[in-house]
């Protein structure tokens, strides 16, 4: 049985959940500059939009998603939910993007861009951290066993 030959790898993870963070940081002070920068915003949404469709792929192909269904099935409902989260960020990415390239600087393009992206953030930070207590839960028991 090679049923725990395991590809997690936590650090990877963690350390483009810092990534996705830090280009969210900058998004947001961005958008809080005046006047505002709309083709710098744009182009941080590109880069963002990069690295989160990267990320979600990376989380639902390269084996994370399905190896925590493997080690813990209980988990499978909660995995399934954050599939479905993912496919409503990759629309919401799309659509702000387009948002963003149609960027005229006014205040009011500002201010619809800017609620846009901290309710999208919001929902991400809370998605991060419901995938970070799940890879948790079913990898704690690997912790601190010396393998
Ligand atoms: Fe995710
Ligand atoms: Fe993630």
């Amino acid at each position: 049985m090679h049923g725990n030959q395991l590809h997690h790898d936590p650090q990877g993870m963690q350390h483009e959940h810092q990534l996705l963070r830090k280009v969210v940081q900058e998004i947001g002070t961005a958008l809080a500059e005046r006047p505002s920068r709309d083709s710098l915003v744009a182009d941080l949404l590109e880069d963002l939009c990069g690295h989160m469709l990267a990320h979600f792929d990376h989380e639902e192909s390269d084996g994370h998603f399905s190896e925590i269904v493997q080690k813990a099935p209980w988990l499978t409902d909660r995995v399934d939910n954050l599939r479905v989260e993912h496919d409503r960020f990759r629309e919401r990415l799309d659509a702000m993007s387009r948002f963003a390239q149609e960027g005229d600087g006014s205040e009011a393009w500002r201010c619809e861009m800017e609620d846009q992206f901290c309710e999208f953030t919001r929902v991400f930070l809370i998605h991060e951290e419901a995938e970070n207590r799940l890879f948790q839960e079913a990898f704690s028991q690997d912790i601190g066993t010396g393998d």
